[in-house]
């Protein structure tokens, strides 16, 4: 995913072209570049790398334009070279993209077959080559609309125009962009927080619009090319704000603001006076046949996770698949299900393809999304936001909490619904997950003994993490926020798993991170653990005291409060994260903006 900005100001754009990429750094950090139009043509700054590069470049060479674009990358076609770098230019055209031209290829061949020549590796190339080639006896925004015509793929679009100085057009397939509303200045964006800093009046381009802005004004076309109006909406402070506050990383803030987050999610589902759980959106649980979840990542294993939940409460089936082998499966699908999008960013492409499968095979769709302006909160009968504000940190953490918290309130309004559990245990589990933030932050108090736990850590090569039950989804995003920060192999198991085969790994450079807190399967997980004491592989057990009570001498053990089961999940995910947390700071990795991953994957 990569990150896109347009300018059309009044005043010099290079400083808050500059500040917007800082927030959409976020989306792409491969390589970053600006242009803006100067009084004798377009000038142009790109740079290989961080921001940082391409700030260091400005400063000696800085722009004198109004108007301008930006642009940070996430390299999909071409390495992450200054020359591949965004903004591209062809003829007359100047213009950044995010997203992937799948016909690239042989739009390129017809191209040079008509003797254009192209300086780049890049699919974006391709497009400013194609527009300023249409641009030959059409205006702009028929050219664009020609363009686009012959494009296939997914694309957010910012685009100069030589010779249209006070102009910008902007158009989107997939990938989001919005339009800022400013005073006499208007802006293009990638999302709310791109726009942020210059205004909150925003309209969300629909899939397949393309945009023409002046100083005062957007004229926005549907993908037929008919006007279209797209409402402009004040967005609220939170999906603009964008602040460490003391902390040295916004992975470190968002891990300590679950507490806070999951208290906002669970109030947005339950009334906390008479203890019901109340779900938006109109769905029948109690005739509800199936649940079918798709996500990926960190939200797949949420998903995962809802799938415990809600099948042990409700006696729903729920059925939860990793979103890119979904729909190449073909599999049965039934139309009386209702199909949930998991999505932190509800603009991953792999999520939402899924999602418009089942959509065509007729089934009822409901999306569980941070973004509520995103592409999946659009698409979808039901949105159910998980309200957790603006997740920066490339690595997901409070919205993975915040997800597993709509599931977990779902869970107990479909019991309800069904049947399954009267008034007073629906309350009484609603006062249990009432007691979750206050938990989860009474489990990020062990952060001390997490740190001492680091240096250890973070010499292995390789590290297990084990669950049982709903531990088991945590053991596996445990094992992703490890490898994915840090950069040191790790495995999430079914620690009833472990024994038919992977045991074979069990050596002493081998740690093995042991999730049990007392539950009904915890004495079976410590049998599990016992197997790997008894081959000498290293034990951090993460666990609560009374679990601590069975932990062997020399075994590590972080110790979390006694909860109720139900809400383990989310108690003992802040540890988790932290103890990944850490081991990547004392590796002195790049916790926010780790190597070779974005925010969200807009392309398959
Ligand atoms: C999570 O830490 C990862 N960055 C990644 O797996 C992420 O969860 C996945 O790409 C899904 O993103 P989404 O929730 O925005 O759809």
């Amino acid at each position: 995913m990569c990150g896109i900005i347009g300018i059309v100001g009044t005043s010099s754009v290079q400083e808050r072209l500059v500040e917007s990429l800082k927030r959409l750094e976020y989306r792409g950090y491969d390589s970053a570049g600006v242009a803006g139009f100067a009084v004798d043509g377009v000038e142009r700054r790109r740079a290989a790398g961080k921001l940082k590069n391409l700030e260091d470049v400005l400063a000696v060479e800085p722009l004198t334009a109004t108007v301008g674009i930006g642009h940070t990358r996430w390299a999909t076609h071409g390495p992450p070279t200054k020359g591949n770098a965004h903004p591209h230019r062809a003829g007359r055209v100047t213009l950044v993209h995010n997203g992937i031209i799948e016909n690239f290829a042989e739009l390129k061949a017809t191209l040079k077959a008509e003797g254009r020549v192209f300086e780049t590796d890049t699919d974006t190339e391709v497009v400013a080559q194609l527009l300023d080639r249409e641009l030959s006896g059409k205006p702009p925004a028929e050219a664009l609309k020609s363009t686009l015509d012959q494009v296939r793929g997914a694309f957010a679009l910012a685009v100069m125009i030589d010779g249209e100085p006070d102009m910008l057009m902007g158009a989107r397939r997939g990938p989001p962009l919005v339009v800022g509303y400013g005073k006499g200045e208007m802006f293009l964006g990638s999302d709310a927080l791109a726009v942020g800093p210059f205004t909150n009046r925003i309209a969300y381009l629909e899939d397949g619009d393309f945009v023409v802005i002046d100083h005062n004004s957007a004229k926005v076309f549907d993908a037929e090319g008919h006007p279209a109006q797209r409402a402009v909406q004040t967005v609220p402070q939170s999906a603009t704000l964008m602040e460490k506050g003391n902390y040295r990383h916004f992975m470190e803030k968002e891990i300590h603001d679950q507490p806070e987050g999951c208290q906002r999610t669970i109030a947005a589902y339950v009334d906390t006076l008479t203890g019901h759980a109340a779900f938006p959106g109109g769905i029948d649980f109690a005739t509800l046949e199936r649940i079918q979840i798709v996500g990926c990542g960190t939200a797949y294993y949420a998903g995962m996770l809802g799938k415990y939940l809600i099948e042990r409460l409700a006696d729903l089936p729920v059925d939860v698949e990793v979103a890119s082998e979904f729909r190449y499966r073909e599999p049965s699908l039934h139309a009386g299900s209702l199909v949930i999008a998991m999505s932190q960013s509800g603009e991953t492409a792999d999520t939402l393809a899924a999602l418009r499968y089942c959509q065509a095979k007729g089934m009822k769709s409901a999306a569980v999304v941070n973004a509520v302006g995103s592409t999946m909160a659009r698409e979808v009968d039901v949105v159910w936001p998980i309200h957790c504000g603006v997740e920066i940190g490339v690595a997901s953490t409070k919205a993975f909490t915040a997800q597993v918290s709509v599931l977990a309130a779902l869970a107990v309004a479909a019991a309800r619904a069904r049947g399954r559990i009267d008034s007073a245990e629906e309350q009484r589990l609603v006062r249990v997950m009432l007691e979750a933030p206050r938990l989860m932050a009474e489990a990020a108090l062990a952060e001390d003994a997490i740190r001492k736990l680091v240096p250890e850590l973070a010499r292995a090569r390789d590290v297990l993490y084990l669950g049982r039950g709903a531990m088991f989804p945590l053991a596996l995003e445990g094992a992703l926020k490890l490898k994915e920060i840090s950069y040191i192999h790790a495995e999430g198991y079914a620690a009833g798993e472990l024994k038919h085969g992977p045991i074979a790994l069990i050596d002493e450079a081998t740690p093995t991170i042991v999730i049990a807190p007392s539950d009904p399967l915890m004495e079976k997980t410590l049998a599990n653990m016992s197997e790997v004491a008894a081959r000498g592989g290293p034990i951090i057990l993460v666990t609560d005291a009374e679990g601590a009570k069975h932990a062997a001498p020399g075994m590590k053990v972080i110790i979390g409060p006694a909860c109720d089961p139900f809400i383990a999940p989310l108690v003992y995910a802040p540890p988790i994260q932290l103890l990944a947390y850490h081991v990547a700071v004392h590796k002195g990795a790049d916790v926010d903006q780790p190597r070779n991953l974005a925010k969200s994957v807009t392309v398959e």
